[in-house]
């Protein structure tokens, strides 16, 4: 089975991996059912106890500067419509795993939610993708939970998956793609620290060779693999992986959408040659996300 937890058992390197093409899309969510109503992950919650409050005029001006900083970078972005009550649905990274393939193309795996309330919006996702004529698949009827994007982090170019294990995807979700998708390696994180509750909160693939990463999101095993599978890791510190520098989004492999505050991060991404696209997410930081979970990346 292609899943390994140990860069010593893992035989390949991603150059030697089946090529894939960059993402052309984005697929958004509409903000205006968004809010706190329950704590979903830390983040949610204020320092002296009970939710936070979302603005709901600054969330929606921030999620249009997303969206066309998205347009700006060339990518279509088509958008999931409102639905009463589903107040995450601004969040595609979790409700489905789109998996871009070798040559073109991609395979649609739909989630299931860690919590019944987001649960509708699998739905939302399964009709649209039938709409664009894929076939979106399930994990057997046991396997719960699976969030998608947001603990399956496809490596940028290669036909390789980055998969977080913790609260909101089992190890079992994993093997059971692992069973479905023979030719795809499947690299295994066990997430250590709750304020990092899925694998995109920690880990930021930028290029084939460069991520972001959170070290004390990993234990000594992810760490390995991390460093196994990009010569070029970039450190982010706490304080700014608290504010999500490591749910950044590099759709091209040189500019780098991320969240505006995470000043030290931006100024090392333009060392190394990036070009950082600040975008403010403060609202979204809220609910426990920014850039990267507020789009599923489409083929
Ligand atoms: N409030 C949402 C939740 O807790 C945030 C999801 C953020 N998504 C992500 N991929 N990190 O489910």
């Amino acid at each position: 089975m292609p899943l390994f937890e140990r860069a010593a058992d893992w035989p390949r390197r991603p150059a030697a991996l089946p090529a894939v093409p960059p993402p052309r899309g984005a697929l958004l969510g509409d903000p205006a059912e968004f809010r706190i109503e329950a704590a979903r992950n830390p983040h949610m919650i204020r320092a002296g106890g009970g939710l936070k409050e979302v603005d709901a005029d600054r969330a929606r001006k921030q999620w249009e500067a997303l969206r066309s900083a998205l347009a700006a970078l060339g990518l279509e972005t088509p958008v999931l419509d409102p639905v009463p009550g589903l107040v995450d649905l601004c969040f595609p990274a979790n409700p489905s795993l789109v998996l871009r393939r070798p040559g073109a193309g991609a395979s649609v795996w739909l989630g299931r939610m860690a919590f019944p309330c987001r649960e509708g919006e699998v739905a939302l996702h399964r009709s649209f993708f039938e709409a664009r004529g894929f076939r979106p698949r399930e994990l057997p009827a046991e396997i719960r939970p699976f969030e998608g994007a947001g603990d399956g982090v496809q490596h940028p170019g290669r036909f390789l998956l980055h998969a977080g294990v913790g609260g909101r995807s089992t190890r079992s979700a994993w093997e059971a793609l692992a069973r479905e998708e023979p030719g795809l390696d499947i690299l295994l994180y066990r997430l250590q620290d709750p304020r990092f509750y899925h694998l995109d909160t920690a880990l930021s693939p930028l290029t084939e060779e460069t991520a972001l990463f959170v070290p004390s999101a990993f234990d000594a095993e992810g760490r390995g693999l991390l460093q196994a599978a990009f010569p070029r890791l970039l450190e982010v510190e706490e304080a700014e992986a608290l504010a999500f520098a490591a749910n950044a989004w590099c759709p091209d492999g040189r500019r780098v959408l991320i969240e505006e505050s995470c000043h030290d991060t931006r100024r090392r991404l333009e060392r190394e040659g990036f070009e950082a696209v600040p975008l403010p997410t403060s609202e979204y930081r809220k609910s426990g996300g920014s850039v990267f979970c507020l789009k599923q990346a489409l083929p």
